[in-house]
């Protein structure tokens, strides 16, 4: 009785243990596959690597789309800049990207959405849901920048782009810095970083930065109107601050840093919220948080992605902001359930439906 307990006690384990082998196996296998088949990279596998500035460089070799030199850009279109190089793939474009791409160009049906990129540019033939409902606006463009080609005649011409960000400690970020002042030095119009959700027009005005606290400007939505006096003298002097100060190690020193360095000079002021459409010679600083209408809630990006929060609030900021900044680089690890009750999931439902509908359960 004893010894036959045993063994029906010793084939049990044994089944439980291969069980758990064949289970480990299986979830191995799986978790190898974490990527659709359907869209698995079939080039080159350095386009996995998304470190700029190496790919710069590389020929573009997908003619469909075309380099920003050859493309007629129109007065007040807006600009997005995506410096990163993964673009061998589906162009690596997030869910929230889209959505910032959608709600811009449902907000400004009679301007151009110019999305540039200094990395090769690759369309799928059967691009990812979500990208594919951006490209169906007529309104959004995405276009290569030849990096050479692009900064030649301009003040960036012997400053050495690819080798000095490619000794930036934040070379992605340091690159869109210079690469959306030097835009703007070429064709004004509006630059906006890719993590807003547009609410409203953002050029019903010409000429204008947002303050992010009483002491500094930030660049992540910027326009200048070239064909005015202060726009085409503040572009230039954007460009020429940052390049300048250039300073590979300090994160917000090149962008940002060398703008509030402009509008004080600019202004005669220190203080953002001192500084009036008057004393700014006709350039417009809107007032840091909490009024601003980019950034109500100033850092505190958890906002957008809790359910316990003052909906009251909420409303208020959504009627009275033009733009609301989600602060990608902190918030993007945040996942969020479609339909659930947090402002971001409210203001994506709203402002970018296209994008919104294709999100399965989780982005
Ligand atoms: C840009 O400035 C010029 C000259 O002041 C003006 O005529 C034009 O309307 C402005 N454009 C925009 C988009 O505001």
């Amino acid at each position: 009785m004893f010894y036959r307990f045993n063994s029906v006690y010793r084939a049990l384990i044994l089944v439980f243990v291969m069980f758990c082998l064949f289970f480990y196996m299986f979830a191995n296998i799986k978790l190898g596959h974490v990527k659709p088949k359907k869209h698995r990279v079939s080039r080159d596998k350095g386009y996995q690597n998304s470190r700029a500035p190496w790919c710069y460089k590389l020929p573009q070799e997908d003619d469909e789309v075309l380099d920003i030199s050859d493309y007629p850009v129109k007065p007040n279109s807006i600009f997005f800049v995506e410096t990163s190089c993964r673009h061998g793939n589906n162009l690596g474009l997030t869910v929230r990207q889209a959505c910032t791409y959608e709600s811009t160009a449902r907000a400004h049906p009679n301007s151009e959405i110019l999305i540039l990129f200094p990395a090769p540019v690759f369309l799928d033939a059967d691009p990812l849901p979500h990208i594919r409902e951006v490209l169906s606006f007529p309104n959004v463009k995405l276009l290569r920048v030849n990096v050479e080609r692009y900064l030649k005649d301009t003040p960036l011409e012997n400053f050495d782009f690819v080798t000095k960000m490619g000794r930036s400690k934040f070379s992605m970020s340091h690159a869109s810095d210079y690469l959306r002042f030097v835009t703007l030095w070429k064709y004004g119009g509006t630059y906006l970083d890719s993590d807003f959700i547009v609410i409203r027009p953002l050029n019903s005005i010409d000429n204008f930065i947002a303050a992010e606290d009483e002491n500094r400007v930030n660049v992540a939505v910027l326009n200048v109107n070239i064909s005015s006096e202060i726009g085409k003298y503040a572009a230039e002097e954007f460009l020429k601050e940052s390049i300048r100060r250039f300073n590979p190690r300090e994160w917000a020193e090149n962008g940002p840093g060398s703008a509030t360095r402009v509008i004080k000079r600019i202004c005669k002021e220190t203080r953002t919220r001192r500084m009036t459409r008057e004393k700014c010679k006709g350039f417009t600083v809107y007032t840091p948080p909490p009024e601003s209408p980019f950034y109500p809630t100033a850092l505190k990006w958890r906002f957008f992605f809790n359910e316990w929060v003052d909906w009251k609030y909420f409303d208020k900021i959504k009627r009275e902001s033009i733009a609301l900044h989600m602060l990608g680089h902190l918030s993007d690890t945040k996942r969020i359930k479609k339909g659930a009750r947090k402002p971001y999931d409210i203001l994506a439902r709203e402002f970018c439906p296209k994008v919104y509908a294709t999100i399965k359960k989780y982005y």
